[in-house]
């Protein structure tokens, strides 16, 4: 089955979706929408207020790493539209720097939205899920499972996230919740701006990272959307502590 292809099953499911202002984080939640779902669009920046409103998409823009912010989402998913069968871990912080330039706040706080983030909105949505046997599916990265220069703060949080997808699939499987991960490799969206704006020549870096994917073309953020549309279905069913990458080739090499 095509991983865009609506089916009976998809109307009336609803998802909460984290970092849904963002390149990936939009592009999922139309795609969703699409597919007959409802779903709570959480963000930090203001812009996620902007980009839906009303109908089947509720914005709540909360900070992950804010106490009460995980609770919250699964309380709106709950109210508004009874249900909760699917969480999306995206929302990121993504830092390129060697290690010794790495500080302790940027450990910190990397670790706090990437991994605490994620660990704190399935803590809070584990009972709502195992009421609907739904599934979670994390955005982890290449850079979680491979090597490279000066991201060691960035990579380790999406290796715990590997490591939190695998352990959730065994502890929830006897409920009856999935959990998956997509592992992309580089995407075309604003999420390394920062580091490119740091970075003394950037169009040589962009064409250092092309040339390491294999397929000769970046993901965009549909085809990341696509995949974890594919792990939450039910053509998935029999699909979980899995992660896939949606990289090129890149970690084929
Ligand atoms: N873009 C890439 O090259 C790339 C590569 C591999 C993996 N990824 C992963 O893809 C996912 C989506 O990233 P993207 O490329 O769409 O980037 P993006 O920057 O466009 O989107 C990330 C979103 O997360 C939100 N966010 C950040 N901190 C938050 C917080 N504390 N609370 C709530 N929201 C917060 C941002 O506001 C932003 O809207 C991330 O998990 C990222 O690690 C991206």
């Amino acid at each position: 089955m095509d991983a865009t292809e609506r089916t009976p099953e998809d109307d009336g499911r609803v998802a909460v979706v984290t970092g849904a202002a963002g390149g990936v984080g939009r592009a999922l939640v139309d795609l969703l929408v699409d597919q007959g779902y409802a779903v709570v669009a959480e963000d930090v920046a203001p812009a996620v207020e902007r980009y839906w409103s009303g109908g089947s998409v509720v914005p709540l823009r909360v900070d992950v790493t804010a106490p009460g912010s995980a609770e919250q989402a699964v309380a709106t998913a709950e109210a508004e539209f009874g249900r909760l069968d699917l969480l999306v871990n995206n929302a990121a912080r993504f830092l390129r720097k060697p290690i010794a330039d790495s500080t302790d706040e940027d450990l910190d706080g990397v670790f706090a939205v990437n991994v605490g983030g994620a660990f704190r909105h399935a803590r809070a949505a584990v009972e709502a899920l195992a009421r609907t046997r739904g599934s979670i599916v994390t955005v982890t990265s290449i850079s979680g499972l491979v090597g490279m220069p000066n991201q060691s703060v960035y990579a380790m949080t999406k290796g715990a996230l590997v490591q939190l997808t695998r352990q959730l699939a065994i502890e929830l499987a006897p409920r009856g919740v999935r959990v998956n991960a997509v592992a992309p490799g580089a995407i075309d969206t604003d999420f390394i701006a920062e580091a490119r704006g740091a970075d003394p020549d950037p169009e040589a870096t962009a064409a250092a990272v092309l040339a390491r994917h294999p397929l000769g073309r970046i993901s965009t953020p549909e085809d990341v959307a696509r995949a974890i549309a594919f792990l939450a279905s039910p053509a998935a069913s029999g699909i979980t502590g899995t992660i896939v990458s949606v990289d090129g080739g890149y970690v084929a090499q």
